[in-house]
Order: structure tokens, then sequence, then C-alpha cells
């Protein structure tokens, strides 16, 4: 693995790769890695030929500059986890590098980043946005490859690409969990023992809550999962949406559409969590 801190490096090392007709797996992550981002990376290499992954903690995605302070950096460490992986290239710039001047470009998502993070975490898919599509240019994937712990965040994705029309193909991948069902996340090494100690309650209340009868009102099962997690006195709920899971649109009614999943933030002390799960797949 080479590990490359220049646009100028990159694009030298891309061009080799292309005139050697080489298709690019690509893996965007802020660092910290786990093995959520190691399935991304072995993903990537199962279906091109070389895989480039990124680590850039994007400051214009932090609504809250607490957390951007916070966010967890050990590039030596990520280092260390990427070696004997598929990945060949990594690249970790500085922030210069990607923003050399402010980036001002303001995306319209319509309503796919007017809910849920995006209503909670005012520009966050903007600098996402922006972050992602820099990132494009540089490394010219073929396929790059998201998390579906992010949920909305792949539909953002997904929009920007068909916007900016690059040819590259968004390529989804299932969460990894620990053991105890807690969906993996480079914040979960902030959490405090107890927060840590409570925190897998939502991914178990967001399976118990797959097994209400389907009938059973939406609005019920919304209020059994925020009662529940609630109910530990560690873990506070901000939202949690039964939504359709194209258009991120809340669904009242199970026959309302083939595709429903349950997107949920929950605070545990200062440490933001993401979660979801599908309840149907069409
Ligand atoms: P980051 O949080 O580092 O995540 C990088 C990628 O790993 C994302 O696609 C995310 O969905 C995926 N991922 C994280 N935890 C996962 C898990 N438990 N299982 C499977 N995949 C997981 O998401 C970002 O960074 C940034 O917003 C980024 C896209 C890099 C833009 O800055």
């Amino acid at each position: 693995m080479e590990l490359i801190k220049t646009k100028q490096e990159l694009n030298i090392k891309i061009a080799q790769l292309r005139k050697k007709n080489k298709t690019i797996g690509f893996v965007p992550t802020m660092g910290a890695l786990h093995q959520g981002h190691l399935s991304l990376v072995e993903s990537a290499g199962k279906h091109c030929d070389v895989v480039v992954v990124s680590i850039f903690v994007n400051p214009n995605q932090f609504n809250d500059p607490g957390d951007l302070e916070r966010y967890p950096r050990d590039l030596e460490k990520d280092m260390g986890l990427l070696e004997n992986t598929a990945c060949e290239l990594l690249f970790a710039p500085a922030v210069e590098e990607v923003y050399p001047e402010s980036d001002e470009r303001v995306f319209d998502f319509g309503e796919l980043d007017k809910v849920m993070e995006g209503e909670h975490r005012p520009g966050h898919f903007n600098g996402v946005a922006q972050v992602v599509s820099r990132l494009f240019e540089m490394v010219k994937p073929d396929k790059a490859f998201f998390g579906q712990k992010d949920f909305q965040q792949l539909a953002i994705v997904r929009e920007m690409e068909r916007q900016l029309n690059l040819g590259i193909e968004i390529v989804a991948c299932p969460i990894v969990r620990e053991s105890d069902g807690l969906a993996m996340s480079s914040r979960n090494t902030l959490l405090t023992k107890k927060h840590r100690k409570s925190a897998p309650l939502i991914a178990k209340t967001l399976k118990e809550s797959c097994n209400f009868d389907p009938f059973k009102d939406i609005a019920e099962v919304k209020e059994y999962v925020i009662r529940n997690i609630n109910g530990d006195e560690n873990l506070e709920v901000e939202y949690f949406d039964i939504v359709d899971g194209d258009t991120l649109k809340a669904v009242d009614r199970w026959a309302d559409s083939p595709y429903i999943v349950g997107c949920i933030a929950v605070f545990a002390g200062e440490i933001r969590l993401i979660d979801n799960i599908i309840y149907k797949n069409p």
C-alpha cells in the first residue's frame, strides 16, 4: 500500500492505472477505521482491479465544531489496519489540498436532505456532497463504495452522482455490527463506559420492532422504539422516522411503499449515534 498526500501525486498514479486499463474502486472515509470500513475495502477489492481509500476528516460536513474537534484521528493505526487488505493507494490529503479555496457550491437535493440527518444537522449533506464530488473528481473511480449504516448519505451520494452525471457506480454495503449488535462507528470509541453499555439497546430495539405484526400501525412501532430506547437513562432519541427507502419521505402505512426503512439518531451522552433497519425491501 502506498500513502499519497497530494493531489498531484494522486493524479500521476491514477493516470498510470488508467493507462493500464485498471478498474478503480474507491472507498472514501474519515479514518478511525474499523471493520465496517474494512468491509467496504474488501467489497471494492472483489469488484475492481485496484482499490483507493481516502482518509479525510472533512470540516465542511461538521455542523458542530465540538464534534469536529473530538473526531478521532490516528493515521498510523489506520495504515496498520489497511495493510494486508485490498487497499493499494491510501489518499490522506491535508485540508488545503482538498479545499485550496473555500467551496461555495450549494447543492439542491430537494426533499432528500430536508429530513432526518439533514434536518438535525443543517449543512451536513451539502458538505458531504462537496467533499465526495471533489474526491470523485480526483480519484476518478469506476465504482465507489458506501455503507448502508449512513442510509441517508447513500441516497444523497446517489443523487449527487446523478446530478453531476459522473458515470460512477455507487455500491451499497451492509452494516457491520459489534457482537452485541451496536453498529460499528468511529464515534463508538468516544463513548463513556456506561454509554457504551447502554448503546446496544438501539440495535436490539430496532430488531425487535421488526417482529411487530406488519399490519400494526407505523405510529405504534415508532412509539414503541422511541419509548423503549428513552427508557434507558443513558440514551435519548433525537428522531426515529420510518420512511420510503428511495424518497426518504415518511410513510404512514406499511402498504404505502415496497421499500420501507426505519432511521434513528440517538444521543448517548455527548455522542450522537445513528442506525437503521430495513423493514421492507423490494
Ligand atoms: P465515515 O463515517 O468514515 O464512513 C466511511 C464509510 O464507511 C461510509 O460509507 C459509511 O457508511 C461506512 N461505514 C461506517 N460504519 C459502517 C458500518 N458499521 N458498516 C458498514 N459501513 C460503515 O461517511 C463518511 O465517513 C463521510 O461522510 C464521507 C463519505 C467519507 C465523506 O466525508
